[in-house]
C-alpha cells in the first residue's frame, strides 16, 4: 500500500513496476496448455492437471469437472468462461457449471462469440459447433474436413474462422450457417492458431509461419516467419494493436498490427514451447504458459526490441523508412510474393532470382498462368518498367499477378536499380 501512495506521488514507478511486472502464478500439477484474461481482470488457466484455474490477485480457485487434460479456455465479453479439454467436453463455469456439449474427440479450441451469447468449439473429431450459453440446443457447421485446432470469430461476430490440421483456413458465414464454408487458404501443413482484427486474419502454423491476410480476399498482407516451428499460442490486444505469438522454441514475438513490423522478440521460456498466451486488459503485460505447471507474466515495455541481426538480414524486420527508395519499394510492394534467393520459395510468385536477361515465365517448377507459361518476354530494365508502368494487367493480360501500378518513373528505376543488385547473388 504504502509502495503504491509514494508511487503515486513520485510519479516515478520503475521500481515497483519492476517488483510488480514479473509475476508467476503457481499452483497447477502440471503443463499449461491455455490461458485468457477475463473483462474484470480475473485470470483463466487451462492445465494438463484436468483442471481450469481462476485466478485473483495471484490466488487460484480450482475449477473442477474436466476427466482429462483442459486445453482450451476463453473468457467472453461480459465475463463468461467456457474451457475444452481431452475428455471431449465443452464447460460453461459460473455458479452451477455444465457441460454445453460434447464432441467424439478432443476439444482443441473454444471461442466466445463478440455479443457473449454462442460458444464454438472445435474438435479433433472433424467438426465445428455453436453452443448458445443460455442452454438452448447446440449446431454442428458443415465438416471442415479434417481435425480442428482453431476457431476465432471476427470482430462483429458474422464471420467464424477455422484452422485444420490438413491445412485449411476456413471462413464460416454465420449469417448462413448452412452455407459451405469459403476456402481462405489451403497449406500441406497444419494450421494451429487464428487470431481475427477488423478486416485481417492472422494465423500460425505448423511449418512455423506467422502470416496476415485479408479477411475478405485471403490475399496476402504480411509474413513474419521465422525459423522456429511450430506456432502454438497467439493473443491479440486490439487498443494497443500488439499482437503476440509463442512457438515450439519457447519464444514469444511481438507483431505492431498497426505497421504491420515484429517490435520485440524474446526467449520466454528456458525449456519446452510456448503453448498458451494471454495479454493483460491494458495490453502492458503478457501472460505466458507451457511445460511448466506456472503463468509467466512480463510487462511488455520491458522486453527487449527486436534485434533483427539474430534472425539474419530479413528485410520485413526493418522499418521500410530508414531504406533506400528501391528496397522500400520491394519491401512494400513485392516482398510478401517474391522471394529473391535461388531455389524453392513458399512465396505465391516465383523467385526474382537472376531477373534480368531471363525469359518470362521459366523458374523450374513454379505453376505459371497460361499468359507467362511459354510467354516470349525477356526480362530487362524496358520490360520490368513497362510492367509496372502499364500494370500487369495490362502489361501481361491473364497474368495470376495483382494489378499495381507504380506511378512515379523514379520510383520504378530505384525499384529496377534495387533488384538488379539484389537478384544476382551467387
Ligand atoms: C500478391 C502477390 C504479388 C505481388 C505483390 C507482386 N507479384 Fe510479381 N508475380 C506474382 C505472381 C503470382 C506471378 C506469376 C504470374 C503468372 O504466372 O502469371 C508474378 C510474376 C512476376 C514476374 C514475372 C516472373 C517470371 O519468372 O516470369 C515479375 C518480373 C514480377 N512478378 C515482379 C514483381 C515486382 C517487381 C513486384 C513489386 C513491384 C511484384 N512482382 C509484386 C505475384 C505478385
Amino acid at each position: 500500500m504504502r509502495l503504491a501512495v509514494a508511487c503515486a506521488v513520485l510519479f516515478s514507478c520503475a521500481t515497483s513496476v519492476v517488483a510488480q511486472g514479473f509475476t508467476t502464478l503457481k499452483g497447477h500439477g502440471g503443463p499449461i496448455m491455455g490461458v485468457d484474461v477475463g473483462p474484470d481482470g480475473l485470470i483463466a488457466t487451462a492445465s494438463f492437471d484436468n483442471s481450469v484455474g481462476l485466478w485473483k490477485d495471484g490466488e487460484p480457485t480450482w475449477l473442477e469437472g474436466h476427466d482429462a487434460a483442459v486445453v482450451a479456455v476463453t473468457f467472453g465479453p461480459t465475463g463468461a468462461l467456457v474451457s475444452g479439454g481431452d475428455d471431449f467436453t465443452v464447460r460453461l463455469w459460473g455458479e452451477v457449471p455444465r457441460v454445453l456439449g460434447r464432441h467424439l474427440g478432443k476439444v482443441a479450441t473454444v471461442a466466445i462469440s463478440p455479443d457473449g451469447r454462442v460458444a464454438a468449439s472445435g474438435s479433433w473429431d472433424g467438426t465445428i459447433h455453436l453452443w448458445p450459453l443460455d442452454g438452448s440446443a447446440g449446431q454442428a457447421l458443415p465438416v471442415p474436413g479434417s481435425g480442428v485446432n482453431s476457431v476465432a470469430f471476427d470482430p462483429i461476430g458474422r464471420f467464424l474462422f477455422a484452422g485444420t490440421s490438413k491445412g485449411a483456413l476456413l471462413r464460416y458465414d454465420l449469417w448462413d450457417p448452412g452455407a459451405t464454408p469459403y476456402p481462405m487458404i489451403q497449406h500441406g501443413f497444419g494450421v494451429n492458431q487464428l487470431i481475427a482484427g477488423d478486416g485481417w486474419v492472422a494465423y500460425g502454423a505448423v511449418d512455423g509461419g506467422t502470416r496476415v491476410i485479408d479477411a475478405n480476399t485471403g490475399a496476402p498482407i504480411a509474413d513474419f516467419t521465422l525459423d522456429r516451428r511450430p506456432i502454438l499460442a497467439m493473443d491479440y490486444h486490439p487498443d494497443t494493436g500488439q499482437i503476440a505469438v509463442g512457438d515450439g522454441h519457447g519464444y514469444i514475438m511481438m507483431v505492431d498490427a498497426d505497421k504491420w513490423r515484429i517490435t520485440r522478440d524474446f526467449r520466454a521460456t528456458r525449456r519446452g514451447p510456448v503453448w498458451a498466451l494471454a495479454f493483460s486488459n491494458d495490453g502492458s503485460v503478457i501472460h505466458a504458459g507451457g511445460l511448466d505447471d506456472a503463468v509467466y507474466s512480463w510487462p511488455v515495455a520491458l522486453l527487449g526490441t527486436f534485434d533483427p541481426a539474430i534472425d539474419g538480414e530479413r528485410a520485413f524486420l526493418r522499418d521500410p523508412e530508414t531504406m533506400p527508395n528501391g528496397e522500400r519499394q520491394f519491401t512494400r510492394k513485392c516482398a510478401i510474393c517474391h522471394a529473391l534467393e535461388a531455389g524453392p520459395s513458399r512465396k505465391a510468385g516465383p523467385t526474382l532470382h537472376a531477373l534480368f536477361g531471363r525469359r518470362a515465365g521459366t523458374v523450374p517448377d513454379y505453376p505459371y498462368s497460361q499468359t507467362l507459361d511459354g510467354s516470349d518476354i525477356i526480362w530487362s530494365e524496358e520490360t520490368v518498367d513497362a510492367l509496372f508502368d502499364e500494370g500487369p494487367d495490362h502489361y501481361i493480360p491473364g497474368s495470376k499477378m495483382p494489378m499495381q501500378v507504380i506511378s512515379g518513373a523514379d520510383d520504378r528505376a530505384d525499384l529496377i536499380a534495387y533488384l538488379k543488385q539484389a537478384t544476382m547473388g551467387d
